[in-house]
């Protein structure tokens, strides 16, 4: 980021604080940081503290002291021109050129690509004229980086959240050092685990949570792509509302998703623990304890991945997980080649604070062209974000 011009604009919402550490991010990777604000801003976060982190003067008037604020200039000056957190208020603003304040001249008269992070209460995001504002600025090209899921300022949970400073950092990363690694590719992950069920009450399952391909879904979503989420019983679901999640319970109904985007799809990634055998029959009524064993026919489910990659065409990526308890790497490779997948990611099972349900993974990714890489224990999301990258340069036959 070393010389960039990043204009920062602030709003007025609880999510301006985050702007602290982005701007602490931004000027660490040696970017130049400016920052205009409107009034309401300035009630949710100090300017003096942003001036002090960014270097430079924060400006929140069209005139002090006599002074003029050259918005044109500002605008002209920046690579980038990012709006965060962006109100309810400014986004209608913005939508219907009102300009009665410096942020807005300057928007109006930036000349640099222009994008926004909104942060707003999930009823407010949920509005029919909030949502024609956000297609109105998208239309303009404006960028529109997506909202999350979780706690929100009213302290009810939703969607809403403005992005976190790490997203927003990576986000400006991807715009000023090239164009988003995966735009206009579709990808279709699946993942957490499959219930099979035995009665009304039981099923068989496994402890996969769905954190590591929800994590994958958001880094794929930040690098541009168009993410078709295939979720199995998971109480988490993904921060990013573009991303489209569809909920299923058994491996059939994760197949039969799945199959819905085989010939559209650029790249899949089978991050889910799918349950290999389902029971013969459902009992329609409650398994009643009876003295002695209990015998339940299993059958076979589908196999996803195989089937994916018995039929996907050259153009098309497919990544298979493994979760192998001995002879890892050797049933890996084993795995690559019988499910004509073009790399595996293989858990490592030494670590128990990492895997299965944990914020934290360790893997090592073994590609069909003969490149072995392991990656030491990391979080879920930073792990996503590298082999978001890993992929794009299989795929863009770059060399690792
Ligand atoms: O969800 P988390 O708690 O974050 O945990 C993440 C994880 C450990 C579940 C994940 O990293 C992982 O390893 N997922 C795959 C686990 C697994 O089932 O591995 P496997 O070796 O049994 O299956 C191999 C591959 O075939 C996997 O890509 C799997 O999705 C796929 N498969 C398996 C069976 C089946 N019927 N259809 C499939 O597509």
């Amino acid at each position: 980021m070393q010389g960039k011009k990043i204009l920062i604009g602030i709003t007025g919402s609880i999510a301006a604080y985050k702007i602290i550490l982005l701007v602490r991010l931004l000027t660490k990777e040696g970017a130049e940081v400016k920052i205009v604000m409107t009034k309401s801003a300035t009630q949710f976060v100090s300017p003096l503290v942003l001036s002090t982190l960014s270097g430079n003067p924060v400006l929140t008037d069209l005139s002090s002291e006599n002074e003029w604020a050259n918005h044109v200039m500002l605008g002209r000056w920046a690579d980038y021109m990012m709006i965060a957190p962006l109100s309810c208020n400014t986004l209608s603003k913005m939508a219907y050129g009102v300009c009665d304040n410096l942020l807005l001249a300057v928007y109006l008269s930036a000349t640099c690509r222009v994008g926004v992070a909104p942060a707003m209460d999930e009823d407010m995001w949920l509005h029919p004229t909030t949502k024609q504002n956000i297609e109105q600025l998208k239309s303009q090209h404006v960028d529109v980086i997506p909202v999350g899921f979780g706690g929100l300022a009213s302290g009810l949970t939703g969607e809403g959240r403005m992005a976190e400073p790490e997203q927003l950092f990576s986000f400006l990363e991807k715009q000023l050092m090239g164009s988003p690694i995966h735009k206009n590719k579709k990808v279709v992950i699946t993942a957490g685990p499959t219930y099979e069920h035995i009665d009304p009450v039981r099923f068989i399952g496994n402890h996969s949570s769905g954190k590591m391909g929800i994590a994958l879904a958001e880094a794929f979503c930040m690098a541009g792509a168009e993410v078709h989420l295939v979720l199995g019983p998971s109480h988490l679901k993904p921060k990013y509302t573009d991303i489209q999640v569809y909920h299923v319970t058994t491996a059939i109904q994760m197949y039969e998703k799945v199959m819905e985007h085989a010939k559209s799809a650029h790249i899949f990634v089978m991050s889910a623990a799918v349950a290999d055998y389902k029971p013969k029959s459902v009992l329609q009524q409650k398994h009643k304890k009876k003295n002695g064993e209990l015998h339940i026919e299993l059958d076979l489910n589908p196999d996803i991945l195989f089937v994916i990659g018995q039929q996907k065409t050259n153009d098309q990526y497919l990544v298979g997980f493994a979760l192998e308890t001995e002879n890892a790497k050797e049933n890996a490779l084993e795995k690559l080649s019988s499910k004509n997948a073009d790399c595996i990611i293989l858990n490592s099972l030494e670590d128990p604070e990492v895997g299965f349900g944990k914020d934290t993974n360790k893997i090592c990714i073994l590609s069909k062209n003969g490149q072995t890489v392991d990656f030491p224990a990391k979080s879920k999301s930073l792990l996503a974000n590298d082999i978001v990258s890993f992929i794009s340069k299989e795929v863009n036959h770059e060399v690792a």
